[in-house]
């Protein structure tokens, strides 16, 4: 299988960290994808023109980065997704989803206020930059006072990425400067193997 994916992309990383960390390199292909100059025939496999698409064997497609990831972790026989239940609240799956979607928001922020800050001065929009800012801001804080898993989940692992993709683009923020644990938190996460085989780089 392939899966369609970037070297600075947060959202694919996730996905890559968990190929790496399940053995599923020999079976999962990385095809590296400019997002700027999309192949034309791209949106055959996504409509939506973005990264990561994990195309299978047998001709289909699973999108997006949650759910390749799901997938992966399932394939691999991985525990990235804790059980789900209702009864017990604290089975940890809705945490570590939750988790996943605050990691992945701050990329979305992250990633808007990059191509934001990118277009010519007189076409930059103030108040969104400052909006992306301030989601991105917020997060980080609420993650300082954050519970992170002794079993790493999906969620750690989508903190992880948002957190060196802020370091790859936009690492004017100064994030660790108030945010001593998340700074402690991460530096040791980093060290994962996984992490450090997926740094983000610019596409070659
Ligand atoms: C980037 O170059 O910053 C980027 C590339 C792909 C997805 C997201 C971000």
């Amino acid at each position: 299988m392939k899966l369609y994916s970037n070297p600075a992309s947060p959202f694919a990383r996730k996905c890559r960290i968990i190929v790496r960390e399940l053995g599923l390199t020999n079976v999962v292909e990385e095809a590296n994808v400019d997002t700027r100059a999309l192949p034309a025939d791209f949106r055959r496999l996504n409509p939506l023109g973005k990264i990561p698409v994990l195309a299978l064997k047998d001709g289909s497609v699973i999108l997006d980065s949650p759910v390749i990831c799901e997938y992966l972790n399932d394939l691999g026989g991985g525990k990235f997704f804790p059980g789900r239940s209702l009864i017990r609240e604290n089975s940890g799956h809705w945490k570590a989803l939750t988790l996943q979607a605050i990691g992945d928001g701050i990329c979305d922020a992250a990633v808007a206020r990059v191509y934001e800050s990118r277009r010519a001065p007189e076409q930059q929009s103030p108040a969104a930059l400052e909006k992306h800012l301030t989601a991105i801001q917020t997060s980080l804080d609420v993650l300082e006072n954050a519970k992170f898993a002794a079993q790493t989940t999906i969620g750690e692992i989508a903190v992880a990425c948002a957190i060196g993709y802020l370091d790859f683009r936009l690492p004017e923020l100064g994030w660790r400067d108030s945010r001593p644990k998340l700074r402690d938190w991460y530096e040791k996460f980093a060290q994962y193997p996984a992490m450090k085989d997926t740094q983000p780089a610019a596409l070659a």
